[in-house]
């Protein structure tokens, strides 16, 4: 652990406890240099940080190193003011007591910063919800409103606190930042009206003309130039170069609205801060009588309408002083002097109290709404000046230095003292160290009637004739003897030299200061003129009214002076402080100048004394480093050791000491109290807490271990059933569609059985599901097998029930078919089809030959095409080479037959041979055998008409049926058995006797008939060939 620890000192130690000679001031001040030259503005004493103010960013205060120090071990990392905030806020959660945070140290030594950080670290740190992050967002704008009125420039430090602050804040069980609440002490109101040479009036006024828009200037009656005003010139230094107002302003404004200020309250509030510049303007003259009176009147017209009080009222406030003499209210002159001096007392007071509504109107806005001390820890902030001493010091640096006093007493009760009280109280040998009990001092100053300030108010409230001079010499008659105190006149010859005679010195812990009581009384009594009260009690401004209570007029009771309400104020300081847990920051400034890197001993040697850090330091070594309560210490490591764990019943001291020894404490490094243990060096304690986190983590994983092992296995166990539960559900709702399933199956087929039973019964109940299925079934079958061409025959059969219905349907699918067929037809072949209909109209089952003629397609010329000779073949529609027989002789003659639009002609290749009009066509005969022969029938009555015509042919039905087709005689064609008649000239006839033979055979018989054997025809299958005409000709006919 030691050498851990050292090895954290990289430079230097990082606690001073660690100091060789820790005695020595001058290690002291070595290792301050050491580490300060390093840029390690941190170190500790115990648990007192001393913090060096390096004047520039050294880049420590980022997130990333807040979460470094977040909830490690004090001493685990290198010394840092964010480890003293952890500190305070895990005590505070782990204890649950209240804490502070002590910060002391010489005007600009740091301390506003320090505690700047401190609140930035819990606003980031700390868990926030939505409400919480507006608090957190007010706490840390508060101290921008609060520095703009509260700040000013000093020659010590460009951004110095010129009030003391002690701010709560507030959390809740969570630990986070719920609330605050800002306590102020004396402000320096002198400032307001007086600064010294370098220095400057407070921020606000400069941010104001600065950075305050035209519109609004023009409002308030300002100029942007601070020359014009009184109270802004006396210290000759209106710019910073380190400040930048017109951004601070800006800055200012945001703060203020985020706080909770509203436009009027803005307004109002900057009314106050114009009237007080207004204020320091107005100019008196005097009268010869000596009376003062205004000269100039456009200040008191601006006051009036920024006030919102009677002109003349004020004007003659500012002039004269109320005077009660024997019941009689009576108006006093005033001469320029005391009017000069009512005025700044009236700028103070308005400045003073506005400054305290400002603070109450933060405190308004940072409350935390619920607030009871049961649920909620506080962690307290004490920013407040340091010790003071000037070249003249006067009744602020008497107030601030007795501050300084209270709170070393504090220092000492919390530390030295209690800590030797508290060795002795648990019978521990304890060597006394030599401190400095300041208590002397303070009850010089505050004890009642004779202390400073009880004289200092009898002074300032006995009658006659009063002054800072007399008060001095009531001082010397009554603490004259004083050891602390001195006079001109007490002292001896040498220190004389050094004296005023208007001076008394205090001799204080951190060293003398001589006092100048040149305003002491004034100052102490504050004083306001009553007219000048009653005329702000008037005031339209409801910040005013606020400040300005008219109670105040009729309260008879004299008010208290300065003095003792600072010291009632302290006292109430100090009950706050001490019922809390004390951490100090103790702050050096390195040097003067407010530079970076300059280490001027002189100056550090002279704060080291003044902050009583080496009397601190002895007391930690001569001591013991950490002490607890048995309870407290055992509850908080008894885990480290398995007799303790997880309960010790024995005695509490022996459960310690157990403990401890099973720690393996030596004895030098510990004793035991009464009811306390004792830690001698910080290093036992670190290593316990170390083997605490180690245990922690530990005993973490075996909790979590055990909870996720039991959670684990419930939500197994639930799992698991609801697994069951669900099975048996869904198996209970597979298992009914299945039941479901079965019944339906047997249902059907129970009507399946019962209707084949049925079946042949007209429809009914028992046999209508079988008769539908049936007939579904044939539907279906017909579906998947329709015929797909007219001929194909195919068709499935029927159920009985379905007979007539599937001849119907087979119908109109033929039909449909059939009329699919025509649909897509050509001219052409309907044509044919139609010439082959007629054909078969005449010849079909009447003449042998008529089916050969069937798969043969007609054509319009049976000529060879070097026929083109043949007489008006161009204009026949038909053709045909025909062998004509002469009617007498029935000699054979090769002749062509055309078919012409009105008649037939028979012609013998360039020569008309006959001409046979349709209209003497009186018939055509021809045998029912199958031979070629036919006999055009012609009417004799003409004489141009040779009579009948007997014609052989290859083509015999085609060229009947052209005939009968072009001559329109299709019923005059007549099919002949055995004979045929016709006329050969007029009145005498021929016969052509037909007869069947192997053999065809054409000649003229011995009877002087025409014989002709024709062929018999070998079979008359030929009608497969052509099987769509023959079925289509009888649908042809029907269509
Ligand atoms: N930790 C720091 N890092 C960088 N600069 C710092 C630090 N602390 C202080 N300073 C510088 O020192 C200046 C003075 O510090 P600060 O105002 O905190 O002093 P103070 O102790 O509050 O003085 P006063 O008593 O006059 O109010 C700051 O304005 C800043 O420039
Ligand atoms: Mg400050």
């Amino acid at each position: 652990m030691e050498s851990a620890l050292t090895a954290r000192d990289r430079v230097g130690v990082q606690d001073f406890v660690l100091l060789e000679n820790y005695t020595s001031e001058v290690a002291f001040i070595e290792n301050l240099r050491k580490r300060f030259k390093e840029n390690l503005i941190y170190t500790y004493i115990g648990s007192v940080l001393v913090s060096m103010n390096p004047y520039k960013d050294l880049e420590i205060y980022t997130k990333q190193h807040m979460e470094r120090y977040r909830g490690v071990n004090f001493y685990e990392v290198s010394p840092h003011i964010y480890a003293v905030a952890d500190n305070a806020y895990r005590s505070m959660r782990t204890e649950r007591r209240d804490q502070c945070i002590l910060i002391s140290g010489e005007s600009g030594a740091g301390k506003t910063e320090a505690s700047k950080k401190v609140l930035q670290y819990y606003a980031i740190t700390c868990p926030a919800s939505e409400h919480v992050q507006t608090v957190k967002d007010r706490l840390l704008q508060s101290n921008p409103v609060l520095e703009a009125f509260g700040n000013a420039k000093t020659l010590r430090n460009d951004n110095s606190s010129r009030f003391g602050k002690y701010m709560d804040i507030q959390f809740d069980f969570k630990g986070a930042p719920v609330g605050g609440h800002i306590i102020n002490y004396l402000l320096e109101k002198s400032r307001v009206v007086h600064q010294s040479h370098g220095e400057r009036n407070f921020h606000i006024f400069y941010q104001l003309i600065e950075g305050g828009e035209e519109d609004l200037l023009r409002r308030l009656g300002l100029e942007k130039n601070p020359q014009q005003y009184q109270y802004l010139v006396k210290g000759n230094c209106p710019k910073v170069s380190s400040i930048n107002d017109r951004n601070d302003w800006k800055i200012v404004r945001k703060a203020l609205s985020i706080i909770g200020f509203t436009d009027d309250e803005v307004e109002e509030l900057l009314n106050i801060i114009a009237s007080v510049l207004h204020l320091g303007n107005v100019q008196y003259g005097g009268e010869d009588s000596g009376s003062a009176y205004i000269t100039t009147e456009t200040q008191i017209k601006y006051l009036a309408r920024l006030l919102g009080v009677d002109g003349t009222v004020l004007k003659e406030a500012l002039t004269h002083k109320k005077i009660i003499a024997k019941g009689e209210e009576l108006m006093s002159p005033l001469n320029q002097e005391q009017a000069a001096s009512a005025r700044d007392a009236l700028s103070k007071a308005i400045y003073g109290r506005t400054f305290t509504w400002l603070v109450n109107k933060i405190n308004d806005s940072l409350a935390f709404k619920v607030w009871t001390h049961s649920n909620a820890s506080v962690i307290g902030l004490l920013d407040i000046y340091g010790f003071e001493v000037f070249q003249n010091n006067s009744f602020e640096q008497f107030c601030i230095n007795y501050c300084n006093e209270k709170l070393q007493q504090l220092f000492i009760e919390l530390t030295l003292k209690s800590e030797q009280e508290e060795y002795e109280a648990e019978g521990i040998t304890w060597e006394p160290v030599q401190y400095f009990n300041n208590k002397i001092i303070c009850d010089l100053v505050e004890e009642k009637f004779k202390g400073i300030i009880s004289i200092l108010d009898e002074e300032c409230l006995r009658p006659g004739d009063a002054s800072d001079i007399t008060f001095l010499e009531k001082l010397e008659d009554t603490v004259g003897g004083h050891a602390h105190f001195l006079t001109h006149k007490l002292a001896d010859g040498k220190t004389r030299k050094v004296m005023g005679r208007e001076e008394f010195r205090l001799i204080h812990y951190a060293g003398e200061v001589n006092y100048n009581v040149n305003g002491f009384l004034d100052k102490n009594n504050d004083l306001l003129f009553r007219n000048l009260k009653e005329a702000m009690c008037m005031s339209e401004n409801k910040i005013l009214t606020q400040c300005f209570d008219r109670e105040e007029l009729t309260d008879k009771k004299r008010p208290e002076t300065a003095a003792t309400q600072f010291k009632n104020s302290l006292a109430k300081l100090m009950e706050i402080l001490m019922s809390k847990e004390p951490s100090y920051v103790r702050c050096i400034k390195p040097n003067d100048a407010k530079q970076a890197g300059r280490f001027d001993e002189v100056l550090i040697r002279h704060q080291v004394k003044y902050l009583g850090l080496m009397e601190n330091l002895r007391v930690r070594r001569a001591g013991f480093a950490y002490r607890r309560r048995y309870e407290t210490f055992l509850q908080r490591y008894k885990s480290l050791c398995p007799d303790t764990w997880p309960n010790w019943d024995g005695r509490l001291v022996d459960g310690v000491s157990t403990l401890v020894k099973h720690l393996g404490y030596k004895p030098e490094e510990y004793k035991l109290g009464r009811t306390k243990i004792f830690i001698r060096f910080p290093k036992t304690l670190f290593a316990t807490e170390d083997a605490l986190e180690v245990r922690k983590h530990s005993l973490a994983t075996q909790l979590q271990s055990s909870w996720k092992g039991y959670s684990q296995k419930t939500k197994y166990r639930k799992m698991r059933q609801s697994a069951i539960k669900i099975q048996a559900w869904w198996r209970g709702i597979l298992a009914c569609r299945k039941a479901k399933r079965r019944r339906e199956a047997a249902n059907t087929i129970r009507r399946f059985i019962k209707g084949f039973i049925y079946r042949h019964q007209p429809r009914c109940p028992e046999n209508e599901y079988f008769l539908d299925y049936v007939r579904y079934s044939f539907l279906m079958k017909l579906h998947r097998s329709l015929p797909k061409t007219v001929l194909d025959k195919s068709w499935p059969t029927p159920p009985p029930a379905l007979v007539e219905a599937s001849e119907q349907l087979r119908k109109l699918c033929m039909q449909n078919m059939v009329w699919k067929y025509c649909k897509n037809i050509n001219p052409e072949w309907k044509h044919q089809l139609e010439q082959k209909m007629v054909a078969s109209e005449i010849f079909k089952d009447k003449k042998d030959n008529y089916p050969q003629s069937v798969p043969k397609l007609f054509v319009d010329t049976r000529l060879s095409e070097f026929s083109a000779s043949v007489w008006r073949l161009q204009e026949s529609s038909y053709a045909v080479p025909v062998t004509k027989y002469d009617r007498n002789g029935y000699k054979a003659r090769n002749r062509q037959l055309l078919l012409m639009a009105n008649s037939a002609i028979i012609v013998e290749e360039g020569k008309l041979k006959q001409c046979i009009d349709y209209s003497s066509l009186k018939g055509i005969s021809v045998s029912s055998l199958s031979d070629g022969m036919f006999v055009l029938h012609v009417t004799c009555e003409d004489n141009k008409q040779k009579g009948d015509v007997v014609l052989q042919c290859e083509h015999v039905i085609e060229t009947l049926t052209k005939v009968a087709i072009c001559a329109d005689k299709m019923n005059s064609i007549n099919i002949n058995q055995g004979s045929i008649k016709f006329n050969v000239a007029q009145g005498k006839e021929g016969i052509i006797d037909f007869t069947s033979g192997s053999e065809l055979l054409i000649a003229k018989a011995k009877n002087g008939h025409l014989s002709v054997v024709s062929i018999a025809p070998r079979n008359n299958n030929l009608y497969v060939h052509f099987p769509a005409l023959l079925s289509l000709s009888s649908l042809f006919g029907k269509c």
